[in-house]
């Protein structure tokens, strides 16, 4: 069985192929950054006309690596939220005509799982019940995964995700959006030992519960900068300041999860899981940690491929052929 994935959700059209037997067998991808980039964020009118303009040329890409059909496709899954609406209804309308067309099952797929279950595709290992660290540039929830579509939320943040509080410190010191990767680039510890600069706050760590809180520490990075001289060693040293006390606070967290769940495994999924400092400093934690390649971290098609076959081997799928997106979307049923 193959089944074709479509994401839609911002600003990057994804459109994969995943093969029950061989595994994923396409992965067609584009990013609109660029497009974005001179208006300091995503504008979703843009990204949806662009999502309209790629969303072809792509689906044409992945038949070609997989060196199939569209005959050959025997389910379409399709991001259905939460994101941009507009964004998500080109994808949603497209996969659903497609579907509808080709007489196959469409499969509505929950962007957030999706991002749960990347790295489970690349590594069979991962088994439900496991603990899982969601750190994307919208979301920061720890959550505890039972099965498929089963979710428990432990904490989340309670203002800025992780994400987004890189791109806006980044956006801060003068870095284009999305900034957090180059951020996370220029962090520099011997930069920040000659600054004198004093440790960044770890928020909520002194709290027992599981959530998080990063829109004060971007405020800290604003005021460090503006007292700062914000030439590159002081954008270098604050940089590492921030990121230190952002990955301290998350692994710190995870750690009394993992004590709190019994979990044996934790999974990291979102953007925010391609940071290598957090990739480095998650093993210290007493249990099998788990991360996507860096190419499933982002958004993608192959993560929404890959939940729609867990989907259709247990024949869930939509029966109504209406086609519905939902901006917000809790993944936790409450
Ligand atoms: O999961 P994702 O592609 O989109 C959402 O669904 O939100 O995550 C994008 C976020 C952005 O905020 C981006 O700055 C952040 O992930 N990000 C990083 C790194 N790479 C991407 N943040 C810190 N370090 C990185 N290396
Ligand atoms: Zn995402």
């Amino acid at each position: 069985m193959r089944v074709l994935g479509i994401e839609s959700s911002c600003d990057e059209t994804g459109i994969a192929i995943y093969c029950q037997d061989k595994g994923l067998i396409a992965n067609a991808l584009f990013s609109q950054i660029l497009a974005h980039q001179a208006y300091g964020g995503v504008v979703p009118e843009l990204a949806s006309r662009d999502h309209v303009r790629k969303i072809i040329p792509l689906l044409e890409e992945a038949l070609t690596q997989a060196n199939c059909q569209l005959a050959d496709i025997d389910a379409i899954a399709y991001t259905a939220g939460p994101g941009l609406i507009g964004a998500l209804l080109v994808g949603a309308s497209f996969a659903k005509s497609l579907a509808f067309s080709l007489e196959i099952p469409a499969i509505a797929v929950h962007h957030l799982e999706a991002h749960l279950l990347a790295a489970q595709m690349e590594n069979p290992a991962i088994q439900f019940p496991f603990l899982a660290l969601l750190v994307s540039g919208g979301h920061t929830q720890l959550i505890w995964a039972k099965q498929l579509g089963d979710y428990e939320l432990l904490g989340e943040t309670i203002d800025d995700a992780a994400g987004e509080a890189f791109d806006k410190t980044a956006k801060i010191m003068g870095i284009p959006y999305p900034g957090g990767k180059a951020l996370s680039e220029l962090a520099d510890e011997q930069a920040f030992q000659q600054s004198g600069l004093k440790p960044f706050p770890r928020p909520l760590l002194n709290r027992p519960d599981f959530n998080f809180s990063f829109s004060g520490l971007k405020t800290h990075c604003l005021y460090a900068y503006e007292r700062s001289i914000q030439d590159d060693s002081a954008k270098k040293a604050i940089a590492y300041a921030f990121q230190t006390a952002v990955v301290e606070t998350l692994v710190e967290k995870c750690r009394r999860a993992v004590v709190h769940t019994g979990a044996t495994q934790l999974v990291v999924a979102g953007g925010v899981a391609a940071n290598q400092t957090l990739r480095t400093q998650l093993h210290s934690i007493a249990c099998d940690v788990y991360f996507p390649s860096l190419a499933f971290c982002t958004d993608n098609g192959a993560m929404i491929a890959y939940t729609g076959m867990q989907y259709l081997q247990q024949h869930q799928i939509d029966t109504d052929i209406a086609i519905q997106v939902k901006a917000r979307w809790p993944l936790v049923k409450t």
